[in-house]
């Protein structure tokens, strides 16, 4: 290991922790061949100062009362479902990252996104040369005078263009390309990317510029570089969906000013990104009769409900490791339902494979799918089908307790609104008056549902 000189420092890749000396595993996350040397640029000791300069004037304690809170305007793109992931529109000078898979979309949403912004947007490309970027939007048929273009990978010259363009809105693309002269080491090295994302939330609240940067996701779908670019930023947007599939997702993990979990529905077309204004029609796997092991539940990600099938397939296991498989929801929940099944209901499962779906490549991260999974598994093992009129949604407790979930009359009614006619959930979840249409069970147990079924 080289000797580091006196404005060196060794910065972990993975947590962006900081120490003096090297060391095989880092001292601040326990990751273990992280540590890289850096260059300690001598600005960073003065980040007070650095402030000041930026917010320009001495902002000094004032009563909460006082305080105007005019600083959060709202302007719409014009994509309904991206305002809608942002929590209603662009908040001026606040700061959005964005990922993704490489060739998910990310630059092919936002170049849609600056058509529709109401004032000047400037386009920062360090991936794509200008005719390239100029190339994608006639394509999209992004026409307007509106948008500007600039290939530019040096932060500080960035900042500098900004200062005198002057734009409403600015996009990064990306992030990981960008280099900023103070420090010394290559572009996307986690001080690089920290440095950068940090003087343009700087520049974005000095300025009211609203800001969108495009990380990249690594291998293990976190976004490269430190996690600390995510405690930076006002939201946090992230590109689901398979490649196979024309749907693209995007979700809000953290938004300042919306709701997180909400989501925004698309699918790839020859001419860019199209709003999906059903989502829960492709959700839906609609098959010609029920068949087992297939069922619907009503889930809510952010404030829209959802209709989403759910399918599982138990399978007599030829190893000795029976598997335990999800796609669309966290495995643990399956190994808790499979448990509680084994407990309550005297059903198991040991000797089987256990495979379980979301259908449609989307993401259910809420409680409320519990007993959708554990119908569907009931459903597969005894290779009967349920009605196929039938929506379920419902946390299942450890003790074998059915319990409500947020939002039942919502969901119960986008379930009457297409058409399902039956609906089985937690008792303190179904409305007094009933919903038009629909025939309600209601339990509190498991035992009850076994009974019902
Ligand atoms: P892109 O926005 O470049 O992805 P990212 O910036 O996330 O890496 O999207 C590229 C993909 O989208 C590419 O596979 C081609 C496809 N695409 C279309 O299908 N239609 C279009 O109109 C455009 C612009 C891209
Ligand atoms: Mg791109």
């Amino acid at each position: 290991m080289a000797r580091g000189g006196r404005n060196t420092i060794y910065q972990c890749q993975s947590c962006g922790g900081q120490s003096s000396k090297w060391s095989g595993q880092c001292p601040d996350c326990g990751a273990w061949n992280t540590l890289v040397e850096t260059v300690a640029a001598a600005q960073v000791g003065k980040p007070v100062a650095r402030f000041k300069s930026y917010s320009g004037e001495n902002s000094g304690i004032v009563r909460l009362t006082e305080v105007k809170a005019d600083v959060e305007t709202r302007s719409s793109i014009g994509i309904g479902e991206l305002d809608r992931v942002l929590g209603g529109g662009l908040v001026a000078g606040s700061v959005i990252l964005i990922g993704g898979d490489p060739g998910i979309g990310k630059s092919t949403l936002l170049m849609q996104a600056m058509a529709g912004v109401q004032g000047k947007a400037l386009y920062v490309s360090g991936e794509e040369s200008a005719a390239q970027v100029a190339m994608r939007a006639r394509r999209l048929g992004v026409t307007t005078d509106n948008v500007a273009l600039l290939t530019e990978t040096h932060l500080e010259q960035i900042l500098a263009e900004a200062a005198t363009f002057r734009p409403d809105v600015m996009v990064i693309d990306s992030i990981q390309t960008l280099y900023s002269g103070e420090l010394a080491s290559a572009p996307g090295a986690v001080g690089q990317v920290r440095e950068c994302a940090a003087h343009l939330v700087r520049y974005a609240k000095a300025h009211g510029t609203t800001v969108f940067l495009v990380g990249h996701v690594t291998k293990e779908g976190a976004l490269a570089g430190p996690r600390v670019l995510e405690h930076m930023v006002d939201a946090v947007l992230y590109f689901e969906g398979d490649h196979g599939s024309r749907y693209r997702v995007v979700r809000a993990v953290k938004n300042r000013y919306g709701e997180v979990n909400e989501l925004g529905v698309f699918s790839m077309t020859d001419q860019g990104l199209r709003e999906v204004a059903n989502p829960s029609a492709i959700f839906l796997a609609r098959h010609e009769k029920p068949v087992p092991g297939s069922v619907v539940m009503v889930t809510r990600e952010g404030t829209r409900p959802l209709l989403v099938e759910v399918q599982a397939l138990v399978d007599e296991s030829q190893i000795a490791n029976p598997r335990r498989v999800t796609v669309g929801l966290e495995h643990n929940r399956l190994a808790i339902l499979l448990a509680v099944l084994h407990r309550h209901a005297g059903i198991a499962t040991g000797d089987q494979d256990v495979f379980v779906n979301v259908v449609g490549g989307v993401r259910v991260s809420e409680t409320g799918i519990d007993l959708a999974v554990l119908l569907a598994i009931l459903s597969s093992w005894r290779n009967r089908p349920l009605p196929h009129d039938m929506v379920v949604f419902g946390e299942v407790g450890l003790t074998g307790e059915i319990r409500p979930v947020q939002n039942g009359p919502e969901r119960l009614r986008e379930a009457s609104k297409h058409g399902f006619r039956r609906a089985l959930v937690p008792q303190a979840n179904a409305p007094r008056g009933g919903v038009e249409g629909l025939e309600i069970t209601t339990v509190t147990h498991l035992k009850q549902v076994l009974d019902h079924i």
